[in-house]
């Protein structure tokens, strides 16, 4: 069928209108209270405002019902990053800005989750133990020290850090707006988000 110019010209601007979005996963990773929930939830803010479609993916949300009744094991925590990994490639595959927000402490786990994906952007919270574990945000430093939470990641068992992470973000010396801004301006520097 032959349309009007007239039809042509609504399905032309339509189609220009239309925001093309890609789509790509920043993953997170660092100790507890590094500073990555803080962080993640400032950015999607500001990604929101840019008019675009974000997920969060955070760890303490994700064991509320995805991960609902997995523990700290290192079986566990692969189990855990898998299903947010699985999750987060399919979500940005079709376009979603994915954040990811766990711990993540092993880097075999989170080499693999980046093979599952096209865009991965692994983002590392770096943080001081010693500063993590002042802030203590949650009160679970000082349980763990005391022996009252076993396997507790930086005290009684390990976090592995990035090698190569693509963006690191050092939260004892920047503010969590400031850490926002950074991985911003990475992700329009590298064509990720129109600037
Ligand atoms: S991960 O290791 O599987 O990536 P995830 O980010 O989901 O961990 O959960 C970490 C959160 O669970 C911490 O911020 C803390 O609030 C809580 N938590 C409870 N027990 C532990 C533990 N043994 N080690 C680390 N975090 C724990």
């Amino acid at each position: 069928m032959i349309k009007s110019s007239e039809e042509e010209k609504k399905m032309t601007s339509g189609i220009i209108s239309t925001r093309i979005q890609t789509g790509f996963t920043l993953w997170f990773t660092g100790l507890s209270g590094a500073g990555k929930s803080t962080i993640a939830n400032i950015l999607e803010k500001k990604i929101k405002d840019l008019g675009l479609k974000i997920e969060i993916l955070d760890g303490d949300i994700v064991r509320t019902h995805l991960s609902k009744g997995l523990g700290f094991s290192k079986e566990d925590r692969d189990t855990n990053i898998r299903r947010i990994g699985y999750v987060a490639s399919l979500l940005s595959r079709n376009g979603v800005i994915v954040i990811t927000a766990a711990i993540s402490p092993y880097r075999s786990i989170r080499d693999e989750v980046r093979e599952m994906h096209e865009n991965f952007i692994e983002v590392y919270a770096k943080c001081p133990l010693e500063v993590a574990e002042q802030r203590d945000v949650k009160g679970l430093y000082k349980k763990a020290r005391a022996g009252e939470i076993p396997q507790f990641t930086g005290i009684s068992d390990p976090y592995e850090e990035p090698h190569s992470p693509e963006i690191i973000v050092e939260t004892n010396k920047e503010t969590p707006e400031g850490s926002a801004d950074k991985i911003l301006r990475w992700l329009k520097e590298n064509g990720f988000i129109e600037g």
